[in-house]
């Protein structure tokens, strides 16, 4: 895997222009104008692959939230991989794309009886289970509806993964899961055991998201299969299936130093298997659920520039035809991203400058300290790299605008995955009252 928040493809031509997959830069923008973003579907497939052989024989789920798509959801299942829905929306979509059901899990904190209804009569792989209530609720509605669920208990296990606090999940003061330290995981396997309906089968644990380095997982997967092995001693019962979630982190920009997905599985793989020796307990099913670490890295964003406001002594803006409705990550996390132009070669220097989007915000950046040639000027394209995850799928209308569209790129072609909204789609849901 290359060291560069770039995609796998993403080479200049002749002219300096930047193209992925084969297709000029500007081409995409002429053809489907900007905002666009734009999907390597070499990286994304080459992503896939490398997870499948860094966890032989595991279940690798592609955690869905990160770009919850069709055509996406498509490629990904092609690759082999399962897919991870967190909602009724995703599971519909993964159901639109063709995703064989014996390869879904359904995730979520307070999925509704709706949501575990379709889920169980769609025949889900597993269904996570997130609290006391929803294992009787899903108890209820497999048992009306005459089958076994397979299900994994959701364990927050402790762990305290140094990242952004809106991304942590492990730790003890979450929404998510039965607090291992506090006893619930205990009570929800011995609630879990004597619900009708319900076959707990395994464990899962996600601790976080772009998390760097292998400790945290390493640690989750220590403390998981103790405690399958103190269930095994206490409670005589051996679950044999054991998710580690996903969280692992991406170069956004080159001051990323995350870890190869190959070093990430032997870590994790020689955690499971020293701990299994340990307690003498026999290797389980593993499974994984990487979103943003298969999603990410293939993606850049396409925009043009609108305006440069140079102000003299502070600083200069670059406003660009997006922002926070198609990326809302550099409001939202203080995320960076690293930003080049595309259409063309320059020879100028570079300019410290801030590049901001067209909503009415101040917090509207895009990437605040980025460093772009001196001679920028209005109509030049520029790339954001790194797009790919937790982008579309967190985009909103702020300002009325628009959503772009997606397309994914290889062999010289361009693909649209998502169209662009109308103006029409926009207001499609509003009711005048007169
Ligand atoms: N499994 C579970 C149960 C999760 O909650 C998540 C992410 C994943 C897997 C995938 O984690 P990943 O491999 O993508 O790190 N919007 C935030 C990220 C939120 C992550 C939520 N859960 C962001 O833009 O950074």
């Amino acid at each position: 895997m290359h060291r560069s928040p770039w995609p796998t493809t993403a080479a200049r031509d002749a002219s300096g222009v930047l193209t992925i997959g084969g297709v000029p830069a500007t081409d995409l923008a002429a053809e489907h104008a900007t905002p666009l973003w734009v999907v390597d579907e070499e990286d994304l497939r080459s992503r896939c692959r490398a997870y499948r052989e860094a966890f032989p024989g595991a279940w690798v789920a592609y955690a869905s939230k990160a770009w919850c798509t069709t055509g996406i959801l498509q490629v990904v299942a092609d690759e082999g991989l399962w897919i991870d829905v967190a909602s009724g929306g995703e599971l519909y979509t993964a159901q639109l794309a063709g995703v064989p059901m014996d390869r879904v899990v359904f995730h979520g904190n307070n999925k509704s009886v709706a949501e575990l209804t379709r889920a169980v009569e769609l025949g889900v792989a597993r269904v996570v289970v997130d609290s006391l209530v929803e294992l009787q609720r899903l108890g209820e509605v497999a048992t009306a509806a005459g089958r076994d669920v397979q299900a994994w208990l959701r364990i927050t296990p402790g762990i305290d993964a140094h990242t952004h606090e809106f991304v942590r999940t492990g730790q003890d003061d979450s929404k998510f899961g039965f607090t291992l330290s506090l006893g619930l995981a205990d009570e929800a396997l011995v609630a879990a055991l004597a619900t009708d309906g319900i076959e707990v089968v395994g464990i899962h644990a996600h601790i976080g998201s772009q998390i760097f380095g292998t400790d945290p997982f390493v640690a989750n997967a220590e403390v998981l299969v103790e405690l399958l092995s103190r269930w095994r001693d206490e409670h005589g019962v051996t679950l044999r299936e054991l998710n580690l979630g996903g969280g692992m982190g991406i170069r956004y920009t080159h001051e990323d130093h995350p870890v190869r997905i190959n070093r990430y599985g032997e870590a994790v793989l020689r955690a499971v298997a020293d701990a299994c020796e340990d307690h003498g307990f026999p290797l389980p099913q593993l499974a994984v659920e990487p979103g943003r670490a298969i999603v990410g890295p293939s993606t850049v964003t396409l925009y043009e520039v609108g305006t440069v406001k140079r102000l003299p002594g502070v600083r200069t803006y670059v406003s660009v035809d997006g922002g926070m409705s198609d990326n809302i990550r550099p409001a939202l996390y203080d995320a960076e991203h690293e930003v080049q132009l595309v259409s063309r070669e320059s020879t100028a220097p570079p300019m410290a400058v801030s590049v901001v989007g067209k909503h009415c915000e101040s917090g509207d950046l895009v990437a605040e300290h980025a460093r772009l040639p001196d001679d920028l000027v209005e109509g030049d394209l520029l790339a954001v790299a790194a797009t790919g995850a937790y982008t579309e799928a967190m985009a909103s209308n702020y300002n009325r605008l628009p959503r772009p569209a997606a397309v994914l790129v290889g062999d010289g072609r361009a693909r649209t995955l998502v169209r662009r909204e109308t103006y029409d789609d926009v207001v499609a849901r509003d009711v005048p009252i007169r």
